[in-house]
C-alpha cells in the first residue's frame, strides 16, 4: 500500500459512449516523465483494483489527466466510468514505461503513432517544450474507427496552438493527422496501410522515413503494435532494447 496514494477527481469528460477522460489532484511529490504510465484504480470491496494508465497530462502541470476506454463488463472501467468530481482515485507513485524520447537516437522528425486510447501518452509528449527543441517536426497520427473517437482534437487543433508558453512550437512544428477507418472522414484508413502506400507522408508533405532522420513512438493494441513495427522493421528501423537506443519505442495501449 505504501506506493499508493489517494487523489480526488476534479473533472470528467465523456467523449462518446466508449471513451472518457478525467483530471485529478496531484500530490506535489508525484514525479513522472512525459510518456510514462502508472497504475491507477479504485477501492473495490476494500481492496485496490488497479490497471496501467498512461498519463495524459504533462509533467509540469498541476493536475493529472487520464484517458480511458469504457468497457461495460470491464472490472475497473465499468466502475471508473461512473466517477464524478470529488470521488477518490488510487494512484501508484511509481510511474514507468518505455515511451520516452530519452530512449531514442537523435533525429529530425518524431512520429507519435497512436490508435484509440494509445493517444494518451502522446498528449503528454506534445505538451513538452523540450521535444520541440530536440526535433524539427513532431507528427501525431491518431487512428480510430469512428469520428467520435477523435478525442482531444479540439485541444490539439485549437487550444494548444494558443498556449501562451509553447503555442508557437505547436503552430510551427506539430503536424496532426487524424485518420478514421469505419466511416467517411477527410483522412481514411489504417495507419499501417497509409505508411505502406506512402499516402501518410505525401499528405503530410514530408519525405519517406529514413534511418538518419526519423524516429517513432508507437502506442496501440497488440495487433497494431505488431503490424506497425513490422512496417518499420521492413524499412530497416530498429526498436530500442536493453538500454540500446535505436529508432523506435513502443508501448501497449492498456485496456481493461
Ligand atoms: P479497423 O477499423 O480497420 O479495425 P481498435 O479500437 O480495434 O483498437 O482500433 C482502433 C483503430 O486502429 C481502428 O481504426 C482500427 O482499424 C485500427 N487498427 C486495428 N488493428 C490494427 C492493426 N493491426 N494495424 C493498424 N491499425 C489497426
Amino acid at each position: 500500500m505504501s506506493n499508493l496514494q489517494k487523489e480526488r477527481v476534479l473533472e470528467v469528460q465523456h467523449w462518446n459512449d466508449t471513451l472518457f477522460s478525467f483530471k485529478t489532484t496531484r500530490d506535489q511529490s508525484f514525479r513522472f516523465k512525459n510518456g510514462h504510465f502508472t497504475m491507477i484504480g479504485l477501492e473495490v470491496e476494500g481492496r485496490p483494483l488497479m490497471r496501467a494508465y498512461s498519463i495524459a497530462s504533462a509533467n509540469y502541470e498541476e493536475n493529472l489527466e487520464f484517458f480511458s476506454i469504457k468497457v461495460a463488463d470491464g472490472p475497473l472501467t465499468s466502475r471508473l466510468q461512473q466517477i464524478r468530481p470529488g470521488d477518490e482515485i488510487i494512484i501508484s507513485r511509481k510511474p514507468t514505461g518505455t515511451l520516452l524520447t530519452d530512449y531514442l537516437l537523435p533525429g529530425k522528425r518524431l512520429y507519435l503513432l497512436a490508435t484509440g486510447t494509445g493517444l494518451a501518452p502522446f498528449m503528454s509528449i506534445i505538451k513538452d517544450p523540450e521535444v520541440y527543441d530536440a526535433y524539427e517536426q513532431v507528427i501525431l497520427v491518431h487512428g480510430v474507427r469512428y469520428v467520435s473517437e477523435l478525442a482531444y482534437q479540439d485541444d490539439i487543433t485549437r487550444v494548444l496552438p494558443e498556449n501562451e508558453f509553447f503555442g508557437e512550437y505547436i503552430r510551427e512544428q506539430l503536424l496532426y493527422y487524424p485518420t478514421v477507418t469505419r466511416e467517411p472522414y477527410a483522412n481514411q484508413g489504417r495507419l499501417t496501410d497509409l505508411m505502406r502506400s506512402g499516402k501518410l507522408f505525401e499528405d503530410l508533405g514530408v519525405p519517406q522515413p529514413n534511418l538518419e532522420e526519423d524516429r517513432f513512438m508507437i502506442c496501440g493494441s497488440p495487433a497494431m503494435l505488431k503490424d506497425t513495427t513490422s512496417v518499420l522493421d521492413g524499412w530497416g528501423f530498429k526498436e530500442t532494447r536493453q538500454g540500446v537506443n535505436a529508432e523506435y519505442v513502443i508501448e501497449r495501449a492498456f485496456v481493461d
